[in-house]
């Protein structure tokens, strides 16, 4: 069954970059030119899915107005023959359907997702972390995708990291299927050095049926006193097995300070109009570090 429909999670309170996610949602802060959470809504429709659902949380009324129209912005700019800056303004309003519901308290990933139920029906859907921006040619989420359609169970976007690391995210028991597909046998969230299952680690993309709902029925708070989305996976995981797809992509995590510099150095980088200007202005920094 074709994947149509995604949710992105996006009602984190955003303690690691405090105080700029006091009242500026963390998924609204920029890369570049571009808040966030519009880096994941474009890689989304890149991968067909054509309806959205963002949960947001009290104090995130600007991600509504991202995805909306500005009708007086607009006029001005078309009044100005501003066209290409009017283009970019209206774009994340045509984007594709997007919904909002609120998370109305902050229980963990798992209850965020719970509230996706009456959106998702009975089909299988996408989970996009709102704070997770993936880079790349080929969307990764039509990458976990294609792999729904291919073994028709629960697919998770995983990523190799380092033994430090593993314990602050979680841990995956994996065995290669062919090219970067794997079966995902079992996973434990935040595991302790004793508990790792592999370096193999779920990175902000999952494609989800629609049982998980009845799993997350009961699945009980675990680490941090959340409700976690992992703790439900691996129920799936067990019960009837996962896929697990190493995507192609750089990962950068925009729930931390570093990784928010590192997105916005290297996508800098890359663009086409200050791309020159700050490759310059690196290499000149480089020299006196
Ligand atoms: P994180 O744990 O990275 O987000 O959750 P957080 O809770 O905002 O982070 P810190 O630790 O306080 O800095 C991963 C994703 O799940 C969402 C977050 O918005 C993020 O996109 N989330 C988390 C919810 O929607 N609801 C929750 O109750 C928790």
């Amino acid at each position: 069954m074709k994947v149509t429909k995604a949710v992105i999670p996006a009602a984190g309170l955003g303690t690691r970059v405090l105080p700029a996610s006091k009242s500026i949602p963390k998924e609204m802060l920029p890369i570049v030119d571009k808040p966030a959470i519009q880096y994941i809504v474009e890689e989304a429709v890149r991968a067909g899915i054509t309806d959205i659902l963002i949960i947001t949380n009290r104090g995130k009324g600007a991600l509504e107005d991202h995805f909306d129209y500005y009708p007086e912005l607009e006029e001005r700019l078309a009044s100005s023959g501003k066209n290409d800056m009017l283009r970019s303004v209206r774009a994340p309003a045509q984007l594709a359907n997007i919904y909002f519901i609120r998370q109305k308290q902050t229980l963990g990933l798992g209850h965020a997702i719970k509230s996706a139920r009456s959106f998702v029906g009975n089909e299988p859907f996408a989970v996009l972390y709102g704070d997770d921006v993936i880079i790349g040619d080929n969307p990764a989420i039509g990458q976990l995708c294609a792999a729904y359609e291919e073994y028709g169970l629960g697919v998770v976007g995983m990523k190799e990291v380092t033994a430090e690391a593993i314990t602050k995210y979680s841990s995956l028991a994996v065995s290669p299927l062919h090219d970067r597909i794997y079966s995902v046998t079992n996973m434990v969230e935040k595991p302790r050095p004793d508990e790792i299952l592999s370096l193999f680690s779920i990175l902000g993309r999952c494609v989800l049926p629609p049982e998980i709902f009845d799993i997350l029925d009961h699945t009980a708070p675990g680490a941090g006193g959340e409700i976690q989305l992992t703790d439900a996976m691996k129920e799936l995981a067990v019960t009837r097995g996962m896929t697990g797809v190493d995507f192609e992509g750089t990962r950068y995590d925009m729930g931390n300070k570093l990784g928010i510099l590192q997105a916005t150095c290297e996508v800098a980088l890359r663009h086409p109009e200050v791309g020159d200007g700050f490759r310059a202005y690196l290499k000149e920094l480089a020299k006196t570090l």
